[in-house]
C-alpha cells in the first residue's frame, strides 16, 4: 500500500526557475504514473460510460481516479495508492468511511428489507431531529439535493402562485432547469453590470422559456435584490440562496446580509430559501441557519446528511407545508424516505453529527489553520485560508472574496497545482480546483492533518520560488 509519492520531484530545468504551468506539467507526469490502473479503466469505461464516469464532474485533469475502497478517513484507488480523504465525496463524507454507527444501521435494516414506498418509524424520527436542529417544523425526504432544491422552487411557486425566483449570479444549486442559471458564467460572456447581472444558461437543453422566469442577484449586494424585487413587482415567489456560499470557494455572507434578504423578501411576499445542501451538517449540527441565527422560509439538505447513502431532505414552516400536506403541492418519488437512507441518516442524526463529533473537527481544523497561514506568510502567496466547521479552502486571492465576479478574476492554476501535489503525496482533495473546498470528517486524526499541512508546506515553498523568480505567469 502507497500513502505517498515522496520522492524529491523531478528537477525542471526551464531557464531559471520552474513556472506554475512547470510545476503542473511535472505533477501532471507523477500523477499519471502513478495510476496505470486508473487509466486502463478509464480507457475501457469510455466504450460503455459516457465520457468514461457516472457523472459529468468525475471528468478530471489529467484524468479521473477510479476508488476501490474507504475506511475511516482514507480511499484507496485501484492502483493501491491510499489518500488522506480531504474530497469527502463533494461534500457528503462527514461521517467518513464505513463508520461503525452507519454499518450498523445499514446492514441492520438490508435485512429488514430495502424498500417499501411507505413510511417508515425512521422518518419520524429523523424528521423531528432536523425540525430541532433547524428550527423549522415540517420536512419531506427526496434522493439528492437536485430533488431537494427542485421541490423548494415548486413548493414557493405553488404557495405565492407566482413564476419568478431569484437565485445568486455563481450558485450552484443542482441540475433542474430553474436553477441551471448563472452558475459558472464565463468572462467570456456578457455577464452585465455587476450589481444586475444577466442571466445565462448554465448548461444546453435548459429551455430560455425557462431561464427567463430566474432573475439573478449579487452574492453581498442587497440592493442588488431590491432592484429585482422592484423590478419585477409582485411577480417574485421567492429567492433561493446558500447562506454561505461553497460552489466559490467558501463565500461569508457579510455581516447583515441574510437578515436583509429575510426582512426584504418578507416586505414584497416573497419566500426565502436556504439551500443547505452543501452546508447543512458540515458547518455545524443545524446548519448555517443555525450558526449564523437567520431561519428562512425553507431549508434543503442532502449530501452529508445520508453518512453515504443517498438521501435529500427539504424542511419548511407549517404554512408552506399545509400545501404539501393538503396536495395542493404533491411532493413525491419513489424512493423519498427509503429506510435504508433513513436508517443512515438517523444514525448520522444521534450518532455522527454529534457535539463530541463536532469539537473534534473544530480541534483539527484549528490545527491546520496556523500552520497553513504560516505557510502562505513565509513564502508571499497572494492567497487566504477560508474554513468553517469540516470545511476549508485556500482562496488564491489576496483579499477575501465577496461573490463571483470577485471569485472569477482569481487564478485558477494555484489550485490545480495545489490539488496535484496533494494528490502526489497522499491526500485526495476535491478536484476542480478553486470551486471546491476539502473536507473533515468525525474519523480524521492529527496524523491526516498534519500530512495535509506538511504538503500544503511543500507546496508553497514551491510556489513561492515561482513567484520570487516573476516566473508565475507561465
Ligand atoms: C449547494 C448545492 N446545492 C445542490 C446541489 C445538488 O446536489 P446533488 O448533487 O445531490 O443533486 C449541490 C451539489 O453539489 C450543491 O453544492
Amino acid at each position: 500500500m502507497v500513502l505517498d509519492d515522496t520522492a524529491a520531484p523531478t528537477a525542471i530545468h526551464v531557464n531559471a526557475a520552474p513556472t506554475v504551468d512547470n510545476l503542473i506539467e511535472e505533477h501532471e507526469r507523477r500523477f499519471v504514473a502513478r495510476q496505470p490502473n486508473s487509466r486502463a479503466l478509464h480507457a475501457r469505461a469510455r466504450s460503455s460510460l459516457a465520457g468514461g464516469v457516472t457523472s459529468s464532474w468525475q471528468i478530471t485533469r489529467p484524468q479521473p481516479v477510479f476508488i476501490a475502497r474507504g475506511h475511516g478517513s482514507r480511499i484507496l484507488d485501484v492502483d493501491g495508492n491510499e489518500y488522506v480523504d480531504f474530497h469527502g465525496g463533494y461534500g457528503a463524507g462527514l461521517a467518513g468511511h464505513a463508520h461503525p454507527a452507519i454499518v450498523e444501521a445499514v446492514t441492520r435494516q438490508v435485512r429488514l428489507g430495502t424498500h417499501f414506498a411507505q413510511p417508515s418509524e425512521d422518518a419520524v424520527v429523523v424528521a423531528e431531529l432536523l425540525a430541532h436542529r433547524f428550527g423549522l417544523p415540517l420536512w419531506r425526504f427526496t434522493n439528492s439535493g437536485t430533488e431537494a432544491t427542485m421541490d423548494a422552487v415548486h413548493l414557493m411557486r405553488a404557495v405565492t402562485g407566482r413564476e419568478l425566483i431569484v437565485k445568486i449570479e455563481g450558485c450552484y444549486h443542482g441540475h433542474h432547469d430553474s436553477v441551471q442559471v448563472s452558475v459558472t458564467p464565463g468572462e467570456d460572456e456578457d455577464l452585465g453590470d455587476a450589481g444586475h447581472p444577466i442571466g445565462r444558461a448554465a448548461s444546453s437543453g435548459i429551455p430560455e422559456a425557462i431561464t427567463s422566469l430566474t432573475l439573478v442577484a449579487t452574492f453581498n449586494d442587497l440592493q442588488s435584490v431590491v432592484r429585482l424585487l422592484d423590478e419585477n413587482s409582485g411577480q417574485i415567489a421567492g429567492m433561493i440562496v446558500e447562506p454561505i456560499m461553497m460552489n466559490a470557494g467558501i463565500v461569508h455572507p457579510d455581516a447583515g446580509y441574510l437578515e436583509g434578504l429575510r426582512s426584504l423578501l418578507r416586505q414584497h411576499d416573497a419566500l426565502l430559501c436556504f439551500d443547505e445542501v452543501k452546508t447543512g451538517l458540515t458547518v455545524g449540527p443545524g446548519g448555517a441557519t443555525r450558526l449564523l441565527g437567520v431561519t428562512p422560509d425553507i431549508v434543503c439538505l442532502a449530501k452529508s446528511l445520508g453518512g453515504g447513502l443517498i438521501t435529500g431532505a427539504v424542511g419548511a414552516t407549517d404554512e408552506l407545508m399545509a400545501h404539501v400536506a393538503s396536495g395542493d403541492y404533491e411532493m413525491v418519488g419513489t424512493f423519498n424516505g427509503n429506510p435504508l437512507s433513513m436508517a443512515a441518516t438517523r444514525a448520522v442524526l444521534e450518532e455522527v453529527a454529534t457535539d463530541g463529533g463536532y469539537e473534534r473537527i473544530a480541534a483539527l481544523r484549528a490545527r491546520i489553520e496556523a500552520p497553513l497561514g504560516a505557510s502562505i506568510e513565509r513564502h508571499g502567496l497572494p492567497a487566504h485560508l477560508v474554513s468553517i466547521g469540516a470545511k476549508g479552502c485556500v482562496t488564491f486571492a489576496s483579499s477575501p472574496v465577496r461573490n463571483y465576479r470577485e471569485f472569477l478574476r482569481v487564478d485558477d492554476r494555484f489550485n490545480h497545482l495545489h490539488w496535484l501535489a496533494q494528490h502526489n503525496r497522499g491526500v485526495f482533495l476535491p478536484p476542480w480546483g478553486k470551486t471546491e473546498q476539502w473536507m473533515l470528517s468525525v474519523q480524521h486524526d492529527e496524523g491526516d492533518v498534519d500530512r495535509f499541512v506538511d504538503n500544503f508546506e511543500q507546496f508553497a515553498a514551491a510556489v513561492g520560488d515561482t513567484l520570487r523568480a516573476g516566473s508565475n505567469l507561465g
